[in-house]
């Protein structure tokens, strides 16, 4: 327990069996006085970001229990009948390096658990970050379930904002790998945005009625991220406009630069399926990505000679993928099992995943 008084921490051991409860033992720790300045400089009312930041956890937990209420209503199905709500949250940092790592998603599943009455699991990423891991990719386990193929090696590769690939060999008894390869749609959607007003290009139109530019690419590409090696992850903390405005020199047009985005997600992509799954004979892709046919393409020509192929034509809908993986996961971590994948997430070990809110008693 740590009180207002910011004074440490006390840790009791308290035993509950007898009538009166007994200490068996104490120790308080006190606060290191910079930490200590720390948490008191953070808990006076000028941080706007952290009220604002505790108001959007409330707002998005509010949102995901509307999204959960109309699923029910449409799908005719009762609350009671719902064994469980799987709750990514929307990442607002991931900072899987440093001494301090840690990952943020906001949507507080007591509020999802609350108005709805379903057992919620949520804040799925930091066990992972907790055993050493990057807290992502966590859908490779679900690939793997769902993907595996028993006589050859695939990639599944889900184009998000950011890019991930799962490699899962054919034999049981080898790892399967994956990591985040950089950009999927994220730039290509700022972008569109600034250029176009449009959340995103679709189809590709746009990129596809530009031309690449190789400068330009290989100031992009010579990002170190893409040569690191994995585990790695990554997302909008680099991966964003100011990043890429940074590497333009002024010269190029919008909708060249938009197709050398479209390039750079499709050679990253490429160039990591090249370097860590070259036996593979399929790449299933999901994500909304899958939509931007110009970037399909792109990436059927660089992949090649191996096949590209949507979790479509395995009866799987693309846009579906994600958000089965956490449902999945959160059955998981309900059966008492791990989600996380040490050879992909660096983690030290296998760890349950999340923590389980329950639904009305
Ligand atoms: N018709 C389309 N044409 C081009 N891109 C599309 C289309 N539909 C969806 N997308 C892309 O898919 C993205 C959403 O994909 P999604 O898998 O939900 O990403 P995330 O997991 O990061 O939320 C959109 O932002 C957009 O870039
Ligand atoms: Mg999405």
């Amino acid at each position: 327990m740590s009180g207002t008084s910011l004074d440490g921490v006390d840790a009791l051991l308290v035993d509950f069996a007898a009538e009166q409860p007994r200490i068996r033992a104490a120790c308080h720790t006190p606060y290191p006085p910079e930490l200590r300045a720390e948490l008191l400089e953070l808990s006076h009312a000028s941080h706007p970001e952290l009220h604002r930041l505790a108001q959007l956890d409330v707002m998005l937990g509010e949102l995901y229990a509307a999204g959960v209420r109309r699923l029910l209503d449409e799908a005719g199905a009762a609350a009671a009948d719902i064994r469980a709500i799987g709750s990514h949250g929307q990442t607002v940092r991931h900072h899987p390096h440093g001494p301090h790592p840690y990952t943020l998603q906001l949507g507080d599943p007591n509020i999802i658990a609350e108005r709805t009455g379903i057992t919620t699991v949520a804040d799925f990423r930091r066990r992972d970050i907790a055993a050493g891991g990057q807290g992502a990719p966590l859908v490779p386990a679900f690939h793997a379930a769902l993907f595996r193929h028993p006589d050859h090696a695939r990639v599944i590769l889900n184009l998000g904002g950011i890019a991930n690939i799962t490699v899962l060999p054919h034999q049981a008894q080898v790892p399967v790998t994956g990591f985040d390869t950089g950009p999927g749609n994220a730039l290509l959607d700022g972008w569109s945005a600034r250029h176009c007003g449009t959340p995103y290009d679709a189809a590709g139109r746009w990129a596809g009625g530009g031309t690449s530019s190789p400068r330009l690419l290989q100031r992009l590409l010579d990002e170190p991220y893409f040569a690191l090696p994995p585990p790695k992850s990554t997302g909008r903390e680099l991966f964003n406009l100011a990043w890429l405005d940074a590497r333009l020199d002024g010269t190029e047009t919008p909708q060249d630069v938009q197709a050398t985005l479209l390039e750079l997600t499709a050679a990253s992509v490429a160039r990591a399926v090249a370097e860590y799954a070259a036996g593979a004979r399929e790449v299933l892709a999901c994500g909304g990505g899958v939509y931007n046919s110009a970037l399909m393409a792109r990436l059927a020509v660089l992949l090649g000679p191996r096949a590209l192929l949507s979790t479509a034509e395995l009866g799987v809908d693309p846009q579906a993928v994600e958000a089965m993986a956490f449902a999945w996961l959160a059955r998981e971590t309900l059966a008492g099992r791990p989600g996380n994948l040490p050879a992909v997430t660096g983690a030290a070990h296998p760890v349950m995943l999340g923590g389980i809110y329950r639904g009305r008693l």
